[in-house]
């Protein structure tokens, strides 16, 4: 069964870090993939997969329900499971947010389900309301226990369902639900962040029938059955942002290979507003900052804004930048948790819960602490600090890597389950890393 392997970074600042990484597909793509996998009466195949902790889990899922899931360097495949298991296991209780998105695929298969207490990082309430609203237009009897969530439906039926925030993971369970669906589901308010688009494809390639139309509506004529398909995913946008900055944030210059421009677009215009450099070809995008980093105001927003994903790796870049910048984040009302992580690694940055930087956001009226006002040039500081969350794991490396002394990291799991072998990335970059296990 699924084990946390704790571990702990000695991160031993190193001067500018350099060089070449590829980005592998994206971590909120894949295990999404998976998922759709269940739907198929034959064998799926999933390729350029990264090796994150995030596949980790969810094959173990998988398996547990019964399908069987190989695995070799990059590729996934993914076989039906004659009898599939109507229940995830409350072992995977907490692990990430994948089992919310299995509801779907697994009433189709079995007529019920039970899938345990989603997780995932902790940047916010991140309740299920949506995903669960959205199973019952579609005819299912959703009931939450105190372990987790029991689903029924003989079949599901098409409705018309329309999200009151655009929610990425909520827009995935319907597009997993509806395909198989008796009838037409028309989706308004539906995310359209490229991982999301990315699966409607695969799906499309399984036999489904999606209509993506303008103003964030999407249309599925539902199909007694789909096939397995395979595919090939897109490189990861946040992990090609997070290499970047850690390039400009020290000074180097970091070439990320295998990350399509267009998923980059808001990332590479912030950056470079901030006075980065970038040479932008089909294979590659470098950055380097020249002179002095200029402050900014940046407010995330969904796609195609400056993503919540990027904030992090970004506030440490603030903290190296001449003047005050300000950051609202506009997704999750509790995204700064690890703002104490960078203060104590000697970040100036001050938190608020108004909406600075941007127009007002859902969090106006709350006492969500989710601005930030970041005094640059800071002298960061060596510090033993805990990773709370895959993200903020990146951007405790960023400060730990621009500090005067060395660095002990806790929590190192966090980052291992979003992002493709940073040891060794951040090693070909020249950062001395050392590991223990804890
Ligand atoms: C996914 C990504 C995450 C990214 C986020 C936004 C994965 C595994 N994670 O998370 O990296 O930061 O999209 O791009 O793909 N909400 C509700 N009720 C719900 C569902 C969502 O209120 O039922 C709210 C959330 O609390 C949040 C907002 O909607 O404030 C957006 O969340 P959502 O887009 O669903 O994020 P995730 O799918 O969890």
């Amino acid at each position: 069964m699924f084990r946390v392997r704790e571990q702990t970074w000695h991160v031993e600042p190193s001067g500018p870090l350099r060089g070449d990484i590829v980005v592998r597909g994206s971590k909120n793509a894949v295990t999404k993939h998976m998922v759709a996998a269940m739907l198929g009466d034959t064998p799926s195949v999933i390729r350029n997969a990264p090796e994150v902790g995030d596949v980790d889990i969810t094959t173990e899922m998988l398996e547990a329900l019964g399908y069987r899931v190989g695995r070799c360097g990059g590729e996934i495949t993914i076989a039906p499971a004659d009898a599939p298991l109507a229940r995830v296991p409350e072992a995977f209780t907490g692990l990430n947010r994948i089992p919310i998105l299995m509801l779907g695929p697994l009433l189709h298969r079995t007529g019920e389900a039970f899938v345990p207490l989603v997780g995932g990082d902790a940047i916010g309430r991140r309740p299920v309301d949506f995903h669960l609203a959205a199973l019952r237009a579609l005819g299912a009897e959703v009931k939450e226990g105190p372990a987790g969530i029991t689903a029924r439906a003989a079949r599901l039926r098409g409705n018309r369902i329309d999200l009151p925030y655009p929610s990425v993971g909520a827009t995935e369970t319907v597009l997993l639900s509806a395909v198989l669906a008796e009838g037409q589901t028309v989706l308004r308010g539906a995310a359209t962040e490229p991982e999301v688009v990315e699966l409607a494809l695969f799906l499309q390639r399984m036999g489904a029938r999606i209509e993506l139309s303008p103003d964030r509506r999407i249309v599925i004529e539902g199909v007694p059955r789909l096939r397995g398909a395979s595919t090939r995913l897109a490189g990861d946008r946040i992990e090609a942002f997070s290499y970047l900055v850690a390039g400009l944030v020290t000074r180097g210059e970091v070439r990320v290979h295998g990350c399509p421009q267009d998923r980059l677009v808001t990332a590479i215009t912030t950056l470079a507003k901030m006075g980065a450099q970038f040479d932008i070809t089909e294979e590659w995008i470098s950055a380097t900052a020249p002179g002095a980093l200029r402050p900014a105001a940046v407010h995330t927003d969904t796609h195609p804004g400056f993503m919540t994903d990027w904030q992090q790796p970004l506030m440490v870049l603030f903290t190296q930048a001449e003047g005050l910048s300000v950051l609202h984040e506009t997704v999750f009302e509790n995204r700064l948790v690890y703002v104490p992580a960078l203060q104590t690694m000697g970040c100036e940055i001050e938190v608020f819960a108004a909406c600075l930087g941007g127009p007002a956001c859902r969090y106006q009226d709350t006492n969500a602490v989710h601005s930030a006002v970041i005094r640059g040039v800071s002298k960061l500081r060596g510090a033993e600090v805990t990773m709370p969350d895959v993200r903020a794991g990146f951007s405790a490396v960023l400060a730990a890597a621009v500090a005067d002394r060395s660095s002990v990291l806790h929590g190192v799991h966090h980052i291992e389950r979003g992002y493709h072998r940073p040891f060794e990335q951040f090693s070909t970059l020249g950062l001395t890393i050392r590991r223990a296990e804890a």
